[in-house]
């Protein structure tokens, strides 16, 4: 470790992955509820599962986000954190208010938090990822802006590079977006409007910027090639990014009450955002290509250069079968749109924070060749479980949605969904154990910190 306060880092790591570890559970326990409805019933239902399932996503990558800035930001700038001790109140703040929040969606009534956390002040909560109570979302904001002040400190007072700028723009971005999650209009079709302004130009605009910028930062790292090279080919990334992302939140406007020119600029812009996604596996292999170094980190190459062909399948190429307006007539809300949200969540930025960790964590635990082989083999081998589980299950859910959009949207002869869903369940069952294959691999790789290095056993 270069700089001691990159230290902070790493309980924003470790706590990301026990978030990770929860959401992936509670996905798994609605996998099951989806097979048999009455699981856990009256305990938990499955509104309540999914709402922990998806805000453990979204603070799960926030932590990772946080512990990638802090450690990478330090070495760019060339300086210590601005202040580590304002980055560890951060983070006990957000652990409180994290899972107060998730303990109170699992054990109080959703209507009775609404009444208990002031919500008829301003009324914020019930939409789909930022279910969060008020007090929660303010808490979000302080951690946020608290973050964005150490980070902008430090990078002000120290070197700047390509790299803090991308991610400062974007981490700007994610504040500023957020703030649409506190103006829920009354009228539906403008709640649905501007709830996009906060999801989708998070992940299809400046959450990009965060993923070119750390992925450039370990690309760098372990592959030796010159910086000029590798800002040259993110500032073509992010450029792509911005001209196809931003108006691309088009494609959310389909019949929903928006004006009928946003059926041309939704489907336009939004068919080029696979671009920037496919060069990052252009990047990322290009790079490792083109190596001047042998890092003995071989694991944290090998994340990078997943996450940029994860995250083109998962975002570029699933997003783009549902991103034409006259497919999306036919597709809208099936479970392909959940298998494009869970292989285009987990290919871009779960994976990204994996790639941050194979190569960071090595270092803050006082390994700067990365893990022992033994634990990098491990680490492979979680890998390719957790990727052949994703896979599996968004192959499972597509093939789930087709059969949902024939059986009732194509043709005539339509059968309800109930009817529908249940000549599904034997997908179902495929995409659970998909699932428990994810499971098992977060587990294989959570036991490859447990090797023992030689020199330690
Ligand atoms: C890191 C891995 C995972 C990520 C990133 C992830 C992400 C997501 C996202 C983004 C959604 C909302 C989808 C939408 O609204 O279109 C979702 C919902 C869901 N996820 Fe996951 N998920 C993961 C793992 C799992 C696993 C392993 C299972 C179970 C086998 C699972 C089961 C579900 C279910 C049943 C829903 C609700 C779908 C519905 O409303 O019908 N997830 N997940
Ligand atoms: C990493 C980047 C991306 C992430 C994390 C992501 C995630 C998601 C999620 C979770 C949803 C479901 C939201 C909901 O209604 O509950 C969604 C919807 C959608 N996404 Fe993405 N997405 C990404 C990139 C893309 C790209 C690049 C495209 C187009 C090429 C795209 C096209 C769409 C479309 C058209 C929908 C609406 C589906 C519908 O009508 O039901 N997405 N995305
Ligand atoms: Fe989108």
């Amino acid at each position: 470790m270069k700089y001691t306060s990159q230290a902070v880092a790493k309980p924003y790591f470790i706590f990301a992955l026990i978030l990770l570890a929860g959401e992936i559970l509670f996905g798994i326990l609605m996998g099951v509820q989806y097979i048999w409805g009455d699981f856990l019933f009256p305990l938990v239902p499955f509104n309540v599962l999914r709402m922990v399932h998806t805000n453990l996503l979204i603070v799960l990558l926030l932590f990772g986000f946080m512990g990638a800035t802090y450690y990478l930001i330090p070495e760019e700038a060339e300086r210590e954190l601005w202040s580590p001790k304002l980055a560890m109140i951060t983070f006990w703040v957000f652990v409180a208010a994290g899972v107060a929040t998730i303990l109170g969606y699992l054990f109080v009534p959703y209507a009775t938090l609404t009444e208990l956390t002031f919500n008829e002040l301003l009324p914020t909560m019930g939409r789909e990822f930022l279910e969060q109570p008020l007090p929660t979302k303010l808490g979000i904001v302080l951690v946020v802006v608290s973050y964005i002040v150490n980070v902008g400190m430090t990078v002000i007072k120290g070197r700047k590079t390509v790299i803090t700028t991308v991610l400062l723009t974007g981490l700007l971005g994610l504040a500023v977006f957020f703030l649409f999650s506190f103006y829920v209009p009354d009228n539906l079709i403008a709640d649905k409007f501007f709830w996009w302004f906060t999801v989708h130009l998070w992940v299809e605009a400046t959450w990009e910027l965060i993923l070119g910028a750390i992925l450039a930062f370990v690309l760098i790292k372990v592959t030796g090639v010159d910086r000029e090279h590798i800002d040259k080919w993110l500032y073509l990334i992010i450029a792509m990014t911005m001209v196809s992302g931003i108006l691309g939140t088009g494609h959310h406007f389909f019949y929903m009450g928006a004006p009928e020119y946003w059926l041309w600029i939704g489907s336009i812009s939004s068919a080029v955002e696979p671009l920037p996604f496919f060069l990052m596996i252009l990047f990322a292999f290009t790079m490792a290509r083109e190596r001047k170094i042998e890092h003995k980190n071989k694991i944290a190459l090998t994340w990078a250069k997943g996450t940029a062909v994860m995250g083109f399948l998962g975002a570029g190429v699933w997003g783009f079968f549902h991103t034409l307006a006259p497919v999306n007539m036919y597709t809208h809300g099936t479970q392909l749109t959940a298998a494009h949200g869970h292989l285009s969540f987990y290919g871009a930025y779960v994976m990204i924070i994996f790639t941050m960790i194979a190569y960071a964590m090595p270092i803050l635990r006082g390994r700067p060749y990365g893990n022992c082989e033994k634990a990098q083999q491990l680490e492979l081998k979680a890998f390719w479980m957790l990727n052949i589980g994703m896979v599996g299950l968004t192959l499972a859910l597509s093939a789930a949605g087709l059969v949902q959009i024939f059986d009732q949207r194509v043709g005539t002869d339509l059968i309800g969904f109930m009817e529908s869903q249940e000549s599904i369940n034997g997908i179902y069952m495929i995409r659970l154990g998909f699932g428990l294959l994810v499971l098992t691999g977060l587990f294989t790789y959570f036991s490859s910190f447990f090797v023992k290095e030689p020199q330690e056993a």
